[in-house]
């Protein structure tokens, strides 16, 4: 939510500021500005939409030729999205100029005193209060630092800051409280940004600040202070991601392009760290915790959205293959629910980003009852990667589509390596590994064939309802399917685990309302088949996705998408990747922008 650049160095600011904000726009953008300083002198510019708008606006003034300045792309939380609340927002002085991601808790109070004391306000936003409260302390005869340091020791809430001074453009101030900022270490030269894509192709140095950090940085030096002034070593990361990564290359969406990734992905994720011949499972963030592990009586899985359904994919797994009890909470009811938590649990955080506020709260409970935290995380370094003690990350790479597609997959193949890594069944684990090695080849089959979800997409794409159904494995996958769907077209769609159907749903069908039916070849299918035959009685539409060479599918289902055989088990791996297509399809047949859907944000740092 929000995305935060700063830069200062030898070349003009402006063109990396936008740059910077084109690759974080994924985390809101209903409206942008920027700020830049020269000689004791700033020039803002603001604009309502998304970063190209700003950069319209800017291309008809004259560049400043700056070398330091800030950036800010919004997702409203107080106040609606308009000029006069974009970021970057400033005091009554004009001297002090800060964008901020997350929210100052008690804003109200301090707006209030601010305003008995004669601050003009020019926002409804929570941010405003931070330059005026700085200009307070500046009055009363405090350096910048210090009125800096005080003003972070009033607010209460959540904070990525990135703050400069008029009369000091030699400095870029920043400060971290629950909402994610990273330092690029550059040469002469250094950025600041709330996700490290902002700065590839930049730098592959960064530093991750900490909470309670303040880093004070100019060309040549950076200094992080806590906020008892006291100063904090750096540690300089290196980012593995490369440009082509953050790029669309010859696709029209990342959307379509990540979902095309998944064969890699896939690969990527097991690759070393599975022996195939004899299904041995090396899981190197876990080896510390392993003798534990083997121990756990229960796990306990913490998630939002995609995540959460990958989480109940996992709860199958854990309880299927590796036989241990596993329950899955949205991490936004666990973090308020007073739950008894029975020794010997085990707790894994799911998050694509590593940032989502929820789970970061959730995980803080568990921590707080002496669980055991573990994370599947896809971002390298992010604040889950290291709030927790043991995990695995997903290897995904960047994911920029605000709808979440290949971290799904990445997130599900993690799980399946985490439960055969705690499993003891030989004979299984062997079979698994051999069918998952086959994997990203069957992909890639559904993929070739994405031409024929194109044709089906253009047959549905004007229904605004649908029903996504699912049994055992495929529950989960009916759930991700339906929020892909109405996340991209906006078309109301629900997901249901089949035999739930008839205790309520069923009486939404009709001719009007079709219905997405996961039906592959398993255990399950017979039962899938019962539930299709109550709805063709009903008049309701059906598509299916179904197991080449299924031959009694075609008699119930008006459409239906063949993909390849596998061990149920491993089915979502597969069964999800026509869905997404579908999604996909319909998004952009209705003439929506799939990357950039209306109301979201891809890393969900407010609660
Ligand atoms: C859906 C989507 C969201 C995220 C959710 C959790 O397409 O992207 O539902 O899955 O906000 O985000 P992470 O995984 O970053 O914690």
């Amino acid at each position: 939510m929000c995305g935060i650049i700063g830069y200062i160095g030898k070349e003009d600011s402006l063109p990396i500021l936008i740059k910077g904000l084109k690759a974080l726009e994924y985390r809101g953008y209903d409206s942008a500005g920027v700020v830049v300083l020269v000689d004791n002198k700033f020039e803002i510019s603001k604009s309502v939409g998304q970063v190209k708008e700003l950069e319209k606006l800017l291309k008809n003034k004259k560049s400043l030729n700056s070398h330091i300045g800030i950036g800010h792309t919004r997702w409203a939380t107080h106040g609606a999205p308009s000029k006069s609340n974009s970021h970057p927002h400033y005091d009554c002085l004009n001297r002090v100029f800060v964008v901020h991601n997350g929210i100052i808790e008690n804003y109200k109070e301090l707006k209030r005193y601010l305003k008995k004391n004669g601050h003009k306000f020019k926002s409804e936003t929570d941010t405003e209060i931070i330059p005026h409260l700085i200009e307070s302390f500046l009055k009363k005869g405090k350096d910048f630092e210090t009125a800096l340091f005080y003003t972070l020791e009033l607010i209460k809430g959540t904070y990525a800051l990135a703050v400069i001074d008029v009369n000091n453009p030699e400095i870029l101030y920043a400060a971290k409280l629950s909402s994610p900022l990273v330092i690029g270490v550059g040469n002469n030269e250094n950025f600041l940004a709330s996700d490290s894509s902002a700065l590839i192709g930049r730098t592959k140095n960064v530093i991750y600040l900490n909470d309670g950090e303040i880093a004070k940085i100019s060309k040549k030096n950076i200094s992080i202070y806590n906020l008892k002034k006291k100063k904090i070593p750096l540690e300089i990361v290196s980012l593995e991601w490369n440009l082509e990564q953050a790029q669309k290359g010859d696709f029209p969406h990342f959307m379509l392009k990540e979902i095309f990734e998944g064969p890699e992905v896939v690969r990527s994720t097991y690759q070393g760290r599975i022996n195939t011949k004899d299904g041995s499972v090396k899981l190197g963030g876990l080896e510390k915790v392993f003798d534990k592990l083997k121990k756990v009586k229960r796990i306990l899985i913490l998630a939002c959205g995609t995540s959460y359904y990958a989480g109940l994919v996992g709860e199958y797994l854990f309880e299927e293959i590796a036989k241990i009890p596993t329950e899955v909470h949205f991490a936004s009811e666990f973090r308020y629910r007073d739950k008894p938590f029975e020794k010997g649990t085990v707790v894994i955080a799911i998050s694509q980003s590593g940032e989502t506020a929820d789970t970061l709260a959730a995980l803080q409970k568990a921590k707080d009852n002496r669980l055991m935290t573990l994370g599947i995380v896809n971002t390298v370094g992010s604040t889950i990667s290291r709030e927790t003690i043991a995990g695995v990350y997903n290897h995904a790479g960047p994911e920029i589509g605000v709808a979440s597609t290949k971290a799904f997959l990445s997130q599900i193949t993690v799980l399946i390596l985490m439960t055969m890594y705690l499993s003891t069944d030989k004979k299984l684990l062997k079979i698994i590994s051999k069918e998952l090695e086959k994997i990203p080849e069957k992909i890639e089959k559904i993929l070739k064939q994405s031409k024929k979800i194109e044709k089906l997409a253009e047959k549905y794409k004007n229904y605004e309802n649908f029903l996504f159904l699912g049994r055992r494995y495929n529950y989960p996958v009916a759930l991700e399917g339906a929020l892909k769907l109405k996340e991209v077209s906006y078309i109301h769609s629900e997901g249901y685990c089949a035999g739930e159907m008839k205790h309520g749903p069923i009486a939404m069908i009709s001719p009007d309302f079709p219905t997405m039916a996961i039906v592959p070849q398993n255990g399950i299918s017979k039962k899938m088949f019962s539930n299709l035959e109550e709805i063709k009685a009903r008049k309701g539409p059906i598509f299916a996705i179904a197991t080449e060479g299924d031959k009694e599918i075609s008699s119930l289902a008006n459409d239906v998408f063949f993909i390849p055989k596998t061990i149920e088990l491993l089915e979502p791996l597969l069964t999800i990747i026509p869905l997404q297509l579908f999604a996909y399809y319909i998004g952009i047949k209705r003439g929506y922008d799939v990357d950039k859907p209306r109301n979201l944000a891809k890393s969900v740092t407010v609660e």
